[in-house]
């Protein structure tokens, strides 16, 4: 990924933030990216991308010569794939949910050292992540409050019923490692929250729905002797994704992947 190189990026994940971030990329031509695979298990909603750029079956990642994989799919992609592309070329993943099973994170851990690749985690949905991993040996206490309309929240795997629930429900209130496998896609902020702060152990997350909301709000409350950062966002929500995500993850795609000129923000 050096200077005047074009970084060849393939895309696990074909859906609202995939397709968003395969048009981004697209559309700046001078970014130095360039897509060459996408991608999703549904192989419908391919249906519209250039046939060149489909793979099917994703063990074949490594025929395209990708510098960077971006996964933007599901959790399982990183608990299957994730070691196995690390050791051919450095992977984004932003269904962090994934870290919270602690043996997968030190396989990716030790798989980027032994192979000498990169892996990175995106702020996603975070506002004010660099504060909190900037000053993560200050903090005593970090507290995550999401606030959401229980249809923006996939209850599969915790056994809820969302249709059932009439008023103001607190469907998690702990640490945020045992939420993370609750609601492996709707969580993906506590997950970074909880990585890029005090750990999944000593963070506190609070997931309340309540059929009343129509936005999804965002609370993080990080307390520290002589600090105490505060920060909230309301925004509209679509499936289990915010308005503003999509734009975020292409932010850190072209962050990491970017060889184009200009003034970049850091
Ligand atoms: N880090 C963040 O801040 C953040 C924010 C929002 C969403 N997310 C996560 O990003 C992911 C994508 O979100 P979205 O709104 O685009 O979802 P979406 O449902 O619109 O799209 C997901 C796509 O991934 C595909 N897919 C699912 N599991 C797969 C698998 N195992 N292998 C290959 N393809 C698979 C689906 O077929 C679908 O096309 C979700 O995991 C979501 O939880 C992260």
């Amino acid at each position: 990924m050096g200077k005047n190189d074009v970084t060849r990026i393939g895309l696990i994940g074909y859906g609202q933030i995939g397709a968003a971030v395969h048009g981004l990329i697209d559309a700046n031509p001078a970014g130095g990216m360039e897509v060459v695979f996408i991608h999703d298990q549904d192989p419908s909603r391919l249906a519209d991308v250039e046939s060149d750029l489909a793979l099917e079956d994703l063990g074949d990642f490594d025929s395209r010569s990708p510098d960077l994989v971006v996964e933007m799919a599901h959790p399982a992609v990183t608990r299957e794939w994730g070691a196995a592309i690390l050791q051919k070329t450095n992977y984004m993943f932003i269904s962090v949910t994934a870290l919270a099973d602690a043996e997968l994170e030190s396989l990716l851990e030790e798989t980027t050292r032994e192979y000498g690749t990169r892996a990175f985690v995106p702020h996603g949905g975070v506002v004010g992540m660099d504060a909190l991993l900037e000053n993560r040996d200050v903090w005593e206490s970090v507290d995550v409050v999401m606030k959401k309309n229980p249809k923006n929240v996939d209850c599969a795997a915790a056994g809820i019923d969302a249709d059932s629930i009439t008023e103001e429900t607190c469907l998690y209130d702990g640490p945020t490692r045992g939420i993370c496998p609750k609601f492996p896609r709707n969580v993906n902020t506590h997950a970074a929250i909880a990585y890029a702060g005090i750990g999944f152990d000593r963070t506190h997350s609070l997931l309340l729905v309540n059929p009343e909301w129509s936005d999804a709000t965002i609370a993080i409350h990080a307390r520290g002797p002589g600090l105490d950062l505060h920060v909230e966002r309301v925004e509209g929500i679509t499936g289990v994704t915010g308005a503003s995500t999509p734009v975020s993850i292409y932010n850190t795609v072209q962050m990491i992947g970017s060889t184009g000129p200009g003034i970049h923000l850091r």
